[in-house]
């Protein structure tokens, strides 16, 4: 190699260690106050000269990421990820007309584009997903049940196999899942619409949580519903004090939200509150629509239980889907409607239709296998890592007054930033900058949180998202009153 080439190529291999350093540090591979591999051994072991590994450090120690010490060599620095969580807030006392859907919309097409760091979709990157095994089992399923293919009536017809295990993994609830209970959808979107629909009627009341998943928001919106914002706390989600007041006078027909791993909040709620909730709602008559999507994505210990496990009347429908944790493509979810069964059912058969067959022979086949548990416990592994390292990257690229959630599953990640900042008049400039999110004022029907984002974690932390965040840390940095930096 002669010299001129040397001089040319050595940007691109000071940049390339200093990536591969920092995806081993922000993977959680290389931990906060871990010591780096010595200069001399960096330098043999990747063939390189001494002072291209120093300019890959220096690097890393501009980005904040590591710290040299004398006589020592260099570490991996203290994330300062301990920022406070936002406060639930006070929402609204009446329930108001919703409008959020065309903003939604031009928000969910924009973070598509291509060269735009995909932080909007809660979505889990398909690296992480157990593709091949589906593809594999999707093959295996034809050849063997090729009459699936001929099936599908308008009139339900459900997997029994599938049926039977999804009920089996409710055995340990305090009120399990039953058979008859059950309708297979398309998604959990398709589930949550079906039950809206089969439980209220245009200008009904619909009390929600604050902030709520925009797309809860747009569903009653279509549906000519109002919504009631009800405070949420960020570790223990929806109030079930504000929940008890908002019920009193019988204006409420139905509640709506996410229990477990709340989207946006990543808040869990308590089980004594789920009971409180079930038992309250159930004696004011005001239905209850649960989503469960992303109960499978805890981060504690144990797969907490739902509000449909308190459920003694029948009064909870609790809906979820597999488009989280296996794919969005396999089009497949349910309801388990309790005593709404059969309006649901009604819904189910006019709007959509059949479930496809094949599809709930393969989920069942792969629930069954155990390989569905097994996939769980690395995804779960994942998204975790994933999350902190949002937040540590949060923590060290924006204005020091920001707050954000813990999460306690799920792969989001709620960001409340200094009042003065108004994240639907940053997104243009954000979108040009080449990073994406959901602006705050898109959960909630009355227009609060717009000093506040969502960012998605579903993605493994590369550097090439670490500096998605890092250039949307300096754009809002901008704007932001103090830009010190320091937590
Ligand atoms: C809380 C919540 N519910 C439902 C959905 C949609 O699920 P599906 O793709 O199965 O319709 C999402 C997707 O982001 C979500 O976050």
């Amino acid at each position: 190699m002669n010299a001129e080439n040397t001089v040319s190529q050595q940007p691109l291999l000071y940049a390339r260690l200093a990536e591969d350093l920092q995806s081993l540090i922000t993977a959680g591979n290389l931990r906060p106050g871990e010591r780096l591999p010595s200069v001399r051994r960096l330098a043999s072991e990747r063939h390189l000269s001494i002072s291209t590994v120093l300019q890959a450090l220096r690097q890393l120690e501009d980005r904040g990421l590591i710290e040299a010490r004398p006589q020592s060599g260099y570490f991996v620095r203290p994330t300062p990820t301990r920022r406070a969580q936002p406060d639930a807030r006070t929402t609204p006392e009446e329930p108001v007309p919703v409008d959020v859907s065309q903003r939604v919309m031009r928000v969910l097409q924009s973070g598509r584009q291509p060269g735009v760091a995909p932080l909007t979709y809660a979505h889990s990157a398909p690296e992480l997903l157990p593709l091949a095994t589906l593809q594999r089992l999707y093959g295996s399923v034809v050849r063997r049940h090729p009459r699936l293919l001929e099936t599908g009536t308008h009139i339900q017809e459900h997997n029994p196999a599938l049926i039977r295990q999804l009920v089996r993994r409710t055995v340990g609830w305090s009120g399990p899942l039953t058979a008859n209970e059950l309708v297979i959808t398309n998604s959990c979107t398709e589930a949550l619409a079906l039950c809206v629909r089969a439980v209220t009627r245009p200008g009904d009341t619909v009390a929600v949580e604050s902030p709520a998943y925009y797309l809860m928001l747009q569903l009653l919106e279509t549906a000519g519903l109002k919504a009631l914002e009800i405070p949420t706390d960020p570790r223990s989600g929806l109030s079930i004090e504000a929940l008890d007041l908002a019920t009193r006078d019988g204006r409420v027909t139905a509640c709506l939200l996410v229990p477990n791993a709340s989207n946006p909040l990543g808040s869990m709620m308590p089980d004594e509150n789920k009971r409180r909730l079930a038992k309250l709602t159930a004696e004011r008559g005001v239905a209850v629509i649960e989503d469960d999507i992303f109960g499978d994505l805890y981060f504690g210990e144990e797969r907490p239980w739902p509000i449909k496990a308190f459920d003694k009347t029948g009064n909870v429908m609790l809906c979820a889907s597999y488009s989280k944790c296996l794919s969005p493509a396999l089009g497949i979810g349910f309801v388990a409607a309790g005593r709404y069964r059969a309006q649901v059912a009604l819904q189910k058969t006019i709007t959509s239709g059949p479930t496809n067959a094949v599809t709930q022979q393969v989920l069942a086949e792969y629930l069954e296998s155990g390989a569905y548990d097994r996939h769980m416990r690395t995804l779960r592994r994942h998204h975790q890592r994933q999350v902190e390292a949002m937040r540590a990257a949060v923590a060290r690229y924006f204005p020091a007054a920001t707050r954000m959630t813990v999460p306690q599953g799920g792969l989001v990640l709620w960001v409340e930033l200094p009042a003065e900042i108004d994240t639907s008049a940053l997104y243009d400039q954000a979108i040009a900058a080449g990073v994406a999110y959901v602006p705050g004022e898109l959960f909630s029907a009355s227009g609060m949180y717009r000093n506040c984002l969502r960012l998605n974690c579903g993605n493994p932390f590369t550097p090439a998202i670490d500096d998605a965040v890092r250039r949307l840390g300096a754009l809002i940095g901008q704007y932001a009153p103090s830009r010190d930096g320091t937590s």
